[in-house]
């Protein structure tokens, strides 16, 4: 906080205090129809502020992969207000949809890397959209290659860059995904189930990461689980979908059990109480 001038009782803030607080993303009675078809998104809410890991819950079919392409101008908003990073998202102007696609990393449950390119370059692809027209191999910068290469050392795996993609596991590969996700210079990462293929152990280690990445860089995560007990432990705050209607938001710490409980289908499939478990 700045001292507090004459005449004010209150610290001001400082603009990056300000900054801070502001949410980067804000929904507001979002409902989303595809085609003809009924509302898969019907009156939800959502702020993501720098910093915070907002963790997405609800079963198959709930519209959580809905809501993150809601944020990226992909879903067909039928109503309600969509912004991220200073963007309408809902009403885009021309050519600002490349804009804000270049500022949101994104990270998916079968970590979409280019298999039989190296860990490195796909890394490099993060880049791609400040790069101009390049080919993969020769297009990028000494600048862009260092960069690349202090991002896969921050995830732990600066010794696999020459190795193929397709050679490293699961766990490997996602942080090679967050490594290209953070080439970006993201405002905002989204994180559609990335811990779905993964085991319990290297679930934990990735959602660890993003946490580190939001506290660290200050960038909002939206990461999806279908798996109750990972966003107890990970999230700050939690968002539960149930037929496309937002049934629980608050802070993780907050909520209860029961409350918890409503995003999961009573008379659905046995599994789904499990995820309390
Ligand atoms: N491209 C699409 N066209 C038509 N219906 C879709 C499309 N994508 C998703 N849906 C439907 O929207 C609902 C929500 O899906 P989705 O957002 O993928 O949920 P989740 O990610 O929670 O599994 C589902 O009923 C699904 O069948
Ligand atoms: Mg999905």
């Amino acid at each position: 906080m700045s001292p507090v001038p004459d005449g004010l009782t209150e610290p001001v803030p400082t603009t990056a205090e300000l900054r801070q607080s502001l949410p980067l993303v804000t929904v507001r009675d979002l409902r989303v129809a595809y085609g003809d078809g009924p509302l898969v998104l019907d009156g939800v809410d959502l702020d993501l502020r720098p910093g915070e890991v907002v963790a997405l819950l609800g079963s198959s079919g709930s519209g959580k992969s809905t809501l993150m392409r809601s944020l990226t101008g992909f879903a067909p908003v039928t109503s309600g207000a969509v912004r991220v990073a200073g963007y309408d998202v809902a009403n885009l102007q021309r050519g600002q949809l490349r804009h804000l696609r270049a500022s949101v990393g994104q990270v998916f449950q079968q970590f979409n890397l280019i298999g039989r390119l190296s860990v490195l370059t796909n890394v490099l692809t993060g880049a791609l959209h400040d790069a101009g027209p390049l080919n993969l191999v020769g297009g990028f910068t000494g600048a862009h290659r260092r960069r690349a290469l202090q991002l896969l050392d921050r995830v732990g795996i600066a010794h696999k860059a020459d190795e193929q993609a397709r050679s490293l596991s699961g766990g490997q590969q996602q942080r090679v995904a967050i490594a290209r996700a953070l080439m970006q210079r993201p405002a905002l990462i989204l994180a559609d189930e990335p811990v779905a293929s993964l085991d319990p152990r290297l679930s934990h280690t990735v959602l660890e990461l993003l946490q580190r990445i939001a506290r660290e860089d200050g960038i909002p995560v939206l990461v999806s689980l279908h798996v109750l007990p990972l966003a107890l432990t990970h999230s700050d705050r939690i968002v539960g979908l149930r037929h496309g209607r937002m049934v629980v938001s608050g802070q993780t710490a907050a909520l209860d059990a029961a409350v918890l409980q409503s995003i999961y289908d009573h008379d659905g499939e046995a599994d789904d109480v499990d995820h309390v478990a």
